[in-house]
């Protein structure tokens, strides 16, 4: 959810704190603010409403400059969009700010004590509530770290804090509790970075150290210091982050969502790189920690997840059954926590997630691992949460940073992700034939190909598609067996991105409801390549046309038969059934994309949504 940064060096903080933020927008983009402090200027607080560039705005009018920042870009939870709520909150004397990403669920409770003993709110926010605990202690402890850990000590929920005193100028705190809210510390020479995600500071640092549940880091020029809440010593090695920061940068793209979407074949091709052996036929995960008798050993799996990731988990299900024939149950991962699941001590859960630090997705691993059952994240940002929490270890993408917030790249990526895992599991469990693992393997690496073509020649009719259908108000997506999730993926992406109310439907359910809704204004996309269930989605797009609505269809390439039946057709390139869903899922991408274009939608940063969910 809401993005931090904060930094101490020789540099001017006012650039490094906002460049870093700028990264880190998609986190959250109601309102944005920076603290910086200077010998001769003190404390400069600045906060605007609304995207960043707002700020950016403010800072040109009345500029800030400091060695030592923090700045916060936040995502609503309590209290409304204002300036007031904005970040960063000071505490009642005016010398310790402090920024927060996550939820405090007890605020209501602290709020009314601090209240009683004398203190005046200025915001509806929890953070607040922070800032005035660390204030009330710093009167009683006279120094900000135990301040900071007596207060977080009160705290409930998950969050990530970090906090600046005047009269400590040369440092800043930063502490985590919980899973809401992660935290990276970046290591330079003479300078040190605190952030919550990786890309806000990979210009200037590789070195990374990331602080866990109920630690504290103290930040200075000189170095980091970690210890617990509780005050023991912490000794962790840096880790170094191989990215290229280039890769999170626009480069000639209009948004990063397009980049993203034009990226998947090369995002396709490194999900495959290293992990297949051509010539013995076989499936290398590298950091799976699951031998083959342990994976001999899953009589089911939970797969779980939030948003598309959770569209992930349903076609994985449908690829894990049917190749290594062991038994997937989908959950969201909001729900999964807290229906007591029964797990059974033969059980794997599989977690999915682009960001690896979304709260729902990391809670449900942790009820697996309280449960004794190991989890398996299938994961993109590197050295996430869910890929430390991962006992079974991580399935990394190794697709790059995804900054635009519907995902795409990611999700593909994650279906091809699944699939390796799936060919892994039917390796160890000899559900497939070698033979039949080699036409599964020359199927994938023919992928990111077919990918690259379906960009290609889809593109510019998505955009004419876009065009003719782009002052709909709203739009039925039908598909069936693992085509199903893909339909649901669609119209999420159309309405996360255009505000289009988009249902997703399987195609035989069609009549069941849905089809009250047809009319000859209604674009219906129907989601059929030939496949085992093909006849069963032509009779379901011709009782869509029987009512008049408008049949865009993705078929396979060549299919004339169902171009006669639809209004349009998008033509994709054959693949084996459980593959089909990446391609589909394409052109699906491509036409929400033109379609929030021409309604004029923040396409990158749609609104009220965020890329990394870190509250409940
Ligand atoms: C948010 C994003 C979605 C994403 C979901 C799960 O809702 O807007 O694009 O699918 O979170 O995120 P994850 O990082 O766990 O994949």
């Amino acid at each position: 959810m809401c993005g931090i940064v904060g930094y101490v060096g020789p540099r001017n903080a006012t650039e490094v704190v906002v460049g870093g933020l700028q990264r880190l927008e998609y986190r959250g983009y109601d309102s944005a603010g920076i603290a910086i402090y200077d010998g001769e200027a003190g404390l400069q607080l600045r906060r605007s409403v609304g995207k960043l560039i707002n700020l950016v705005n403010r800072l040109n009018r009345e500029p800030a400059a400091g060695a030592v920042g923090i700045g916060h870009t936040r995502w609503a939870t309590h209290g409304g969009v204002t300036e007031e709520n904005a970040h960063p909150h000071r505490d009642a004397s005016g010398k310790i700010v402090v920024i927060q990403n996550g939820i405090v669920e007890n605020y209501l409770e602290l709020k009314g004590r601090l209240i009683e003993l004398g203190y005046t709110f200025h915001s509806q926010t929890d953070t607040e509530v922070i800032a005035h605990l660390v204030g009330h202690y710093y009167t009683e402890e006279g120094a900000l770290e135990p301040a900071l850990c007596r207060a977080m000590a009160e705290l409930r929920g998950g969050n990530a804090v970090v906090a600046l005193c005047v009269d400590e100028p040369d440092t800043i705190l930063a502490a985590r509790l919980g899973n809401a809210g992660g935290v990276v510390l970046g290591l330079g020479e003479g300078e040190h970075f605190v952030a919550s995600d990786i890309p806000a500071i990979l210009d200037y640092t590789r070195d990374l150290i990331f602080l866990e549940d109920r630690e504290l880091a103290r930040i200075n020029r000189n170095g980091i210091v970690i210890t617990t809440l509780a005050g023991a010593p912490v000794r962790r090695e840096p880790v170094r982050i191989q990215w290229d920061p280039v890769a999170a940068a626009k480069g000639d793209h209009k948004h990063f969502m397009q980049k993203e979407i034009f990226e998947q074949p090369r995002a396709l091709m490194d999900v495959l790189r290293g992990r297949i052996d051509q010539e013995a036929g076989t499936i290398h995960l590298e950091d799976l920690k699951l031998d083959d008798a342990a994976l001999r050993g899953i009589e089911r799996i939970y797969a779980t997840a939030c948003g598309t990731a959770w569209h992930a988990a349903l076609v994985t299900k449908f690829i894990i059954e049917s190749l290594a024939r062991v038994r997937v149950e989908v959950d969201y991962a909001s729900e999964f926590r807290y229906r007591g699941p029964i797990l059974g001590n033969d059980a794997l859960l599989l977690a999915i997630s682009q960001s690896g630090e979304t709260v729902d997705t990391l809670a449900a691993m942790e009820e697996a691992r309280s449960q004794g059952v190991p989890s398996v994240a299938i994961v993109n940002a590197i050295g996430s949460q869910a890929a430390r929490l991962a006992d079974g270890g991580p399935i990394y993408l190794h697709a790059g940073p995804e900054i635009g917030v519907a995902s795409t790249k990611a999700f593909t990526s994650m279906i091809v992700a699944g699939y390796l895992f799936a060919l892994r599991l039917a390796q160890a469990r000899g559900t497939l034939s070698p033979a039949e693992i080699r036409t599964h393997i020359q199927a994938l690496l023919e992928l990111p190909g077919k990918a690259a073509e379906v960009i290609e020649t889809t593109s510019s009719q998505c955009e004419i598609l876009a065009e003719r259908y782009h002052r709909a108000t709203d739009a039925l997506y039908l598909g069936r067996q693992v085509n199903y999730p893909i339909a649901l993926e669609g119209a999420l992406k159309l309405k996360e991105i255009s505000y289009i109310h988009a249902e997703g439907y399987p195609a035989g359910e069609m009549k069941h409801g849905p089809i009250a809704l047809i009319d000859e204004n209604l674009p219906v996309i129907c989601i059929a390549p030939r496949d085992s269930i093909y006849d069963k989605m032509i009779s379901n797009i011709e009782q869509v046309k029987a009512r008049h609505g408008q049949v865009i269809a993705i078929g396979s390439a060549g299919d004339d038969f169902l171009a006669s039946k639809a209004d349009d057709t998008i033509f994709i390139p054959e693949t084996l059934p459980l593959l089909q869903p990446v391609l589909v899922s394409i052109p699906l991408q491509i036409f929400a994309y033109h379609v929030a274009l021409l309604r004029g939608c923040d396409v990158d940063q749609p609104r009220n949504l965020a890329k990394s969910v870190t509250v409940e």
